[in-house]
């Protein structure tokens, strides 16, 4: 059996472009693999963990192997079982809205949070960093409200550029990017582009399951 987990990063639920298209792949994905089970964790429905002064301590103590306190410890079991989510899948579908040039700081709040030492990557002096998130496929799906294949637009893409790095920092290496572009651009265009992004994402699909 595939566990599929769909992290949605935008609150828009009717008009989003990134959850249309997610959820085109995923439903083909489980059309094509019956035996999918698919996981939501909806950024904006959940009570994220404030990754605050209590779990910066128990980060910092556990780096030094300093024992925790009683409220680190629940403070970072918060922290790992959100992590566990990424673990137990195999594939991670992230449906991602550009805001001022880069995700929406629900996703950069989550991606804090989980991204910690011994939980999604290790470190050591003689191997240096290595992700733990191994043999998993990631497919993302990026809206943006303009053109940026526009000249000179991808020079203010924080996006796509920080979604792979962070994906390849935990060692999620096999990922594809998925569009929609031009959403503020007016019914007609949003429609179009919805269209050319879902063949793209069936064909995906496709290809995957
Ligand atoms: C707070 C905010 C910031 C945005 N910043 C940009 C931007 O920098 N560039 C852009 O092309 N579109 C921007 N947009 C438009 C969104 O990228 C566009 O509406 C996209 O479709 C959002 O994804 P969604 O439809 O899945 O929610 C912004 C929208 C919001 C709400």
């Amino acid at each position: 059996m595939t566990t599929l987990l769909h992290i949605e990063c935008s609150p828009r639920k009717q008009r989003s472009a990134s959850l249309d298209i997610a959820r085109q792949f995923i439903a083909r994905y489980q059309h094509n693999a019956p035996d999918t089970e698919v996981i939501t964790l909806d950024l904006w429905a959940l009570e994220l963990p404030e990754f605050n002064g209590e779990v910066m301590d128990a980060k910092y103590a556990g780096l030094s192997g300093t024992p925790l306190t009683e409220e680190q410890a629940g403070a970072w079991a918060a922290l790992k079982s959100l992590a566990a989510y990424l673990h137990q899948a195999d594939v991670l579908v992230f449906s991602v809205p550009l805001w001022n040039f880069a995700v929406p700081y629900k996703l950069k709040h989550f991606i804090d949070v989980v991204s910690q030492k011994d939980v999604l990557f290790e470190f050591s002096p003689e191997h240096g960093l290595r992700g733990l998130l191994q043999d998993k496929t990631a497919v993302n799906v990026y809206a943006r409200g303009m053109d940026f294949s526009a000249p000179g637009a991808q020079a203010m893409d924080f996006q796509r550029p920080y979604m792979d790095a962070w994906l390849g920092f935990i060692g999620v290496t096999n990922v594809h990017s998925l569009y929609v572009e031009k959403t503020i651009l007016g019914p007609e265009i949003d429609r179009a582009s919805r269209l050319k992004s879902t063949a793209l994402a069936l064909l995906l699909a496709d290809q995957l399951a």
